[in-house]
């Protein structure tokens, strides 16, 4: 036999038993997005590596280590997209979508990163992701936050997750800060592990979080970041959380939570959860005021996130392992006998035109009805539809509850369509 290939490492299939939950999910996602007026943009996975060293950060964990990066054949660098912010605002900005006007935009789709797989990280993973554009205000901010408390609702995991907040201010701020963080931390240098002694030179501020102790017991004594926000970024926080306090939505605010890309300004935040181990943030965003301008766009208000579709089906099996999922088979038609298979495609075809909801498979395999049955029962099938020659020449088809719910009956097949009626309520 020949050698099986097998999928790339970090990489994963969808199984047809797993994919009824994850478009259960995605049907969530989409509803709710829909709800707030949001609408749909697609955008290329490939984008020029050049996208996301501008957009993302040269110095990001993101750009300078796990991207997926490649020559193509003009010997062009290309990079399969990490996250979803940069191409929608490359798009955005290309197509003037934004030139002078608001946008609210929502995304769904693979993205990829180098990074060590384990539960809940993978190297391709799905994101479902949110950006507003030309909305200053903390409004937009707030909305954000609840359209997702919202989504957990729906996908009962709202008591399993919790909002951490935070405002990292402007760009001047954020830099007297830094300088501030660095004085203080090269007091310490002897604590510092090397990535954090790397980063005072490349990114100070993500050294707030860090995983190291010893390092956060030191960074206890830090300078905070929120005696160096401006007055601004100070009101604009303010508002946020007061239109959360009056809507009822509950937060903590984490002074270290900076997030891992260099484009975030004002708010940040996560919604977190303890169910999954070390992989527990399923939603990230923030606003990023200066992104727009930075790739060469008239300068144009963002804010947004991004959730990680694998977390949270993870999450939905781990805390709401009942939740109601669509059978995969409503209806399941057998037939044997001559004359039987024309009168079966045109039954289920009937029964597929009134009742589109439903998902009616047909018989395709041969064999006697026991075998037939067997099958039906495999499928999970409510009823099955069965018809031999004598329904044939009478005009008739048999209904038989597959879970013995209902005795079997036959009808006329001019009937069958009012009878699954009743019986689909
Ligand atoms: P991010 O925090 O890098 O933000 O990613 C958002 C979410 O994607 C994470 O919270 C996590 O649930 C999921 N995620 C990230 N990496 C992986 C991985 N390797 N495996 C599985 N899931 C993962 C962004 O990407 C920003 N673009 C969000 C944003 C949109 N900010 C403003 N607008």
């Amino acid at each position: 036999m020949a050698k099986t290939i097998q999928a790339i490492r970090g990489m994963n299939d969808l199984s047809p038993t797993d994919s009824p939950l994850w478009q259960w999910i995605e049907g969530q996602v989409r509803e709710t997005f829909a709800s707030y007026g949001y609408a749909e943009i697609r955008s290329p996975i490939l984008e020029s590596t050049n996208l996301f060293a501008r957009g993302v950060g040269e110095e990001t964990d993101i750009v300078s280590k796990e991207m997926f990066t490649f020559k193509d054949r003009d010997d062009e660098s290309l990079t399969l997209r990490p996250e979803g912010t940069a191409g929608c605002v490359r798009a955005a900005i290309e197509h003037g979508w934004i030139y002078n006007q608001e946008q609210r935009l929502w995304y769904i789709g693979p993205m990829f990163r180098y990074e060590r797989p384990q539960k809940g990280r993978y190297r391709q993973f799905h994101q479902a992701g949110v950006e507003i554009f030309g909305i200053a205000n903390p409004e937009a901010d707030a909305e954000l936050i609840l359209l997702t408390a919202r989504l957990w609702e729906k996908l009962g995991i709202r008591e399993h997750v919790s909002l951490q907040l935070n405002s990292i201010g402007s760009l001047d701020a954020r830099k007297k800060y830094n300088e501030a963080l660095v004085a203080f931390l090269n007091q310490h240098i002897d604590v510092l592990d090397e990535d954090c002694k790397r980063r005072l030179t490349t990114n100070p501020l993500r050294i707030l979080d860090t995983k190291n102790e010893q390092i956060q017991a030191v960074l206890n004594n830090a300078p905070k970041l929120h005696d160096y926000l401006d007055e601004e970024a100070k009101n604009h926080f303010a508002q946020v959380c007061q239109i959360l306090d009056q809507m009822g939505v509950k937060y903590e605010i984490n002074q270290k939570l900076v997030r891992g890309l260099d484009y975030y300004n004002k708010t940040v935040f996560e919604w977190v959860t303890t169910a999954l181990g070390s992989q527990g943030t399923v939603c990230g965003g923030g606003r990023y005021d200066g992104l727009v301008e930075q790739l060469g766009g008239h300068a144009t208000e963002g804010v947004g996130f991004a959730m990680g579709l694998e977390r949270l089906v993870l999450l939905v099996q781990e805390v709401n392992p009942t939740v109601a999922l669509p059978r995969a088979v409503d209806i399941y038609v057998v037939h044997t006998g001559e004359g039987t298979t024309a009168k079966a495609f045109e039954l289920a075809e009937n029964v597929r035109s009134a009742f589109p909801q439903l998902r009616t498979m047909l018989h395709c395999s041969g064999g006697n009805f026991k075998k037939q049955f067997k099958r039906a029962d495999k499928s999970g099938a409510k009823l099955a539809l069965v018809l031999g020659e004598s329904e044939v020449a009478e005009k008739n088809v048999v209904i038989k509850d597959l879970h013995g719910e209902v005795e079997q009956i036959t009808v006329s097949q001019a009937n069958l369509i009012s009878e699954l009626q009743a019986r689909f309520k």
